[in-house]
């Protein structure tokens, strides 16, 4: 048996103890995590622990989800363990799915049943007030054929996301602070719902921006709108074929091995989950006509994933070395 002293970092921590007896040969790192929130009252989440003497954190498993003995992490006789509460924690999947419900929800609500009140010019609707309401004379008029295949195509998308969140995707983190629920969420129930929906459902009397090309109007070319669908469905296909191959570089739900992504996209771009998903909303503002709206959700999107595909790819260089191949990290030849 050995003792390890526990101490906390950052805030105290109620009823932590000073320290606790181990066995050195069989207790894992998990169960010492156990031990600690058995002790304090905080869920297993909540807490992080690292090594007094090198800072590191101590994980309770290996990539392929074999548990780490006390001994394998470098703790011996009176080593000191730092105890941090992170806050309270929430699913990382529960996250995910309430960012994609609110543009899953908003967009058929807003078409289908909210649109009649939202656009009213009636001086009772509040919302007629605002400086970029629309102006129209008589009757709502109904949703143009564009309109409704733009709402059709973003729930898809949803969907889409929702159900490769549930059963695609093999996490390596189990819970995040359950302050990120809302920031998290913001993005997608602000930027690709309430402003998407809003803007893309208005009646206009001209609903194609004055900047778009007349030959590409997808009010008056059938061809654009042929060529918009298939580009989305390509997309969105190839997507959902890319969260496929990273869901099979781990063997096992709770594995959190990683390794470099091969086939279909890899081969081009360290990325190409985020390139197609840009393809897909590309797609969508085109349909809109280029409406400033879904310019704007396409822009932050796009540059959002561009920064990430960056850090991705230097994270390969520097955990893969010279297996890795450097390549563009998200759009051939050009980021
Ligand atoms: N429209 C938007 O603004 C926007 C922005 C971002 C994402 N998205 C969409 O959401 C999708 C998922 O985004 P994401 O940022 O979570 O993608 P991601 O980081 O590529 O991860 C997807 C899943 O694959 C796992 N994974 C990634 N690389 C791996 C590797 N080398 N070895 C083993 N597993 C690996 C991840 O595990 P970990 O849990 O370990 O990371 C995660 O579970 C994107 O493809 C895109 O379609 C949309």
């Amino acid at each position: 048996m050995i003792a390890l002293q526990i101490k906390p970092r950052g805030k105290p921590i109620k009823k932590l103890p000073n320290s606790v007896e181990v066995d050195l040969s069989t207790t894992t790192v998990k169960a010492l995590y156990e031990r600690i929130a058995a002790h304090t009252g905080l869920g297993y989440h909540r807490l992080r622990l690292t090594k007094g003497s090198d800072g590191s954190h101590l994980v309770a498993k290996h990539q392929d989800g074999k548990l780490i003995q006390i001994d394998e992490a470098g703790l011996r006789d009176n080593s000191v363990v730092y105890v941090k509460d992170l806050g309270p924690q929430i699913g990382w999947r529960t996250v995910f799915v309430v960012e994609y419900l609110g543009p899953l929800l908003i967009h058929p609500l807003m078409l289908y049943v909210l649109r009649p009140f939202v656009y009213s010019s009636s001086p009772l609707n509040p919302l007629s007030y605002l400086p970029f309401a629309p102006s129209f004379k008589g009757n709502l008029p109904p949703p143009s054929f564009n309109q409704v295949l733009v709402c059709w195509l973003t729930t898809l998308h949803f969907l889409k996301r929702e159900y490769e969140t549930l059963f695609v995707h093999r996490f390596s983190a189990a819970t995040m602070p359950f302050r990120n629920i809302f920031k998290n969420s913001a993005h997608y129930w602000i930027l690709s719902g309430i402003n998407l929906a809003y803007f893309l459902y208005m009646p206009a009397v001209s609903p194609t921006a004055s900047w778009w090309p007349k030959s590409l109007d997808p009010m008056q070319n059938p061809n654009v709108i042929y060529a918009a669908c298939a580009l989305w469905l390509f997309s969105e296909a190839s997507n959902f074929h890319t969260h496929m191959t990273l869901r099979n570089l781990r063997p096992s739900d709770g594995s959190t091995k990683r390794q470099i992504p091969r086939g279909y996209g890899f081969n081009l771009v360290t990325c190409p989950n985020y390139l197609f998903e840009s393809l897909a909303w590309f797609a969508v503002m085109i349909l809109s006509g280029g409406h400033w709206a879904s310019v704007l959700f396409l822009v932050v999107s796009t540059g959002q994933m561009m920064a990430w595909a960056k850090k991705k790819e230097h994270r390969y260089r520097k955990e893969f070395g010279r297996a890795y191949k450097k390549k563009s990290s998200m759009f051939p030849g050009l980021w």
